[in-house]
């Protein structure tokens, strides 16, 4: 299909609001992504016509409901080429996939194992591993960051050795946009037998990533980022760990039998999904899916390498302004600052513009003082943004810079 932004942008409606009296222009995408009107009938078709509980209906809303749920699922297999429909567990977004294998490895993990993590992550790639760490007395190790953002490769090899059981790194940073090498880092943890966690929040409305291909044990991401609903997201985990991790939550849905004696635990997906799921938002997350892919990933890669490099070249020309993140693996990310104005203040401006971009640490304080700043202007771009939104952008920057100079 030919890429026609116009009529792309035409399937967003909150892009025809106006913030502050102007147009809005909405490059905040990393944070979360705007919804297409084909989810947002999803969801209104589900909560107008067969809005019930899954699984344990024999009545017809609720085969409805449990055929439309597992349908997404599959969805979701499809995309991301598991090989196994039940490999695909939904969870509440990528946090909580990550909490979910942590909890996992606490009753794996011995205080003499290691795991590593790189400089680049956001805090819900950090936090949950360093509360493993003290619960299980393991060590956590840090690849460390070059000054372009780029991961120090050959660190990694010096940290890697046999005591070393779980890697987890993001696929694509949400700070800088820096795209990561995980099929290296993949790889070698596996040469020394350690799994692999894969964050994948701000990869998948980029990338669509391939975990047979990448052979990744675990892979995360939330539906939020990639035009679908929040409260949602996807676990991908390996059928052999599904088998060895215990289950994150008691509740109803993940068990087999229970009695006040003994309970035993259902297979996986069910094992590890307790409780009343989020079956609208699980639907419209494939809905979603579908919407990207028949805008096809090719074309998203190609009109967003276009904004970026656009929106590179032309900020670039600003006095004083300078781009934290320039490795060349990147994604239409780019994070700034003018010379010694904050952050916040430049953020302010461009909000009573009508641009909408996030400042602040962005959850990945590390990175902060790895630059010895306390954070940056993002602007992080959409396939459905387009080089007018570039020029506004642009313009605003010089006009609060010449207002806060
Ligand atoms: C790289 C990365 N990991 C994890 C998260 C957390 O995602 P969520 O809040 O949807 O769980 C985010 C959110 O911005 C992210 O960018």
């Amino acid at each position: 299909m030919s890429f026609d932004i116009k009529k792309i942008r035409e399937d967003f409606p909150i892009l025809k609001r106006k913030v502050n009296g102007a147009p809005l222009v909405y490059l905040d995408n990393a944070a979360t992504s705007q919804k297409p009107q084909q989810v947002i009938d999803c969801i209104v078709d589900y909560y107008s016509n067969y809005n019930a509980n899954i699984h344990r209906g024999v009545h017809t809303l609720s085969q409805e409901a449990t055929d439309a749920y597992e349908k997404a699922r599959k969805t979701l297999q499809q995309h991301f080429n598991a090989a196994q429909v039940h490999e695909v567990l939904f969870t509440s977004g990528t946090t909580e996939g990550i909490n979910l294998v942590a909890s996992g490895f606490s009753e794996i993990l011995k205080p003499e194992d290691e795991i590593i993590v790189s400089a680049l992550e956001h805090h819900s790639n950090i936090v949950p591993w360093q509360m493993l760490c003290e619960k299980t007395g393991a060590k956590l190790k840090v690849i460390p960051m070059c000054e372009d953002g780029s991961l120090q490769m050959d660190v990694y090899d010096t940290l890697l050795n046999d005591k070393t059981k779980l890697v987890f790194v993001n696929h694509i940073s949400n700070a800088l946009g820096i795209i990561n090498p995980i099929e290296t880092i993949i790889e070698k943890a596996h040469q020394v037998g350690a799994a692999v966690l894969i964050d994948g929040a701000q990869a998948c409305s980029h990338i669509k990533a391939d975990v047979q291909a990448l052979d990744v044990d675990f892979y995360v991401t939330s539906a939020h980022k990639m035009c679908g609903p929040t409260g949602v997201g996807m676990l991908y985990m390996k059928e052999d760990w599904g088998k060895k991790l215990p289950p994150y939550q008691g509740g109803g849905e993940m068990i087999a039998t229970v009695t006040f004696e003994k309970t035993t635990y259902a297979e996986m997906p069910h094992k590890f999904e307790a409780g009343t799921p989020n079956i609208c938002g699980g639907i419209a997350f494939g809905a979603a899916v579908d919407y990207l892919n028949e805008i096809g990933f090719d074309a998203i890669k190609k009109q967003e390498a276009a904004l970026l490099d656009y929106a590179t070249a032309q900020l670039l020309q600003i006095e004083g302004l300078k781009i934290y993140g320039t490795a060349s693996e990147k994604t239409s990310v780019i994070s700034f600052n003018v010379g010694e104005i904050h952050p916040y203040d430049i953020g302010t401006i461009l909000d009573k513009l009508g641009i909408a971009v996030r400042t602040g640490h962005h959850c990945a304080q590390p990175i902060m003082d790895f630059y010895c700043i306390p954070g940056t202007v993002r602007a992080s771009f959409a396939f459905y943004n387009s080089i007018e939104e570039v020029d506004a952008l642009v313009h605003a920057v010089k006009k609060a810079t010449m207002m806060l100079s």
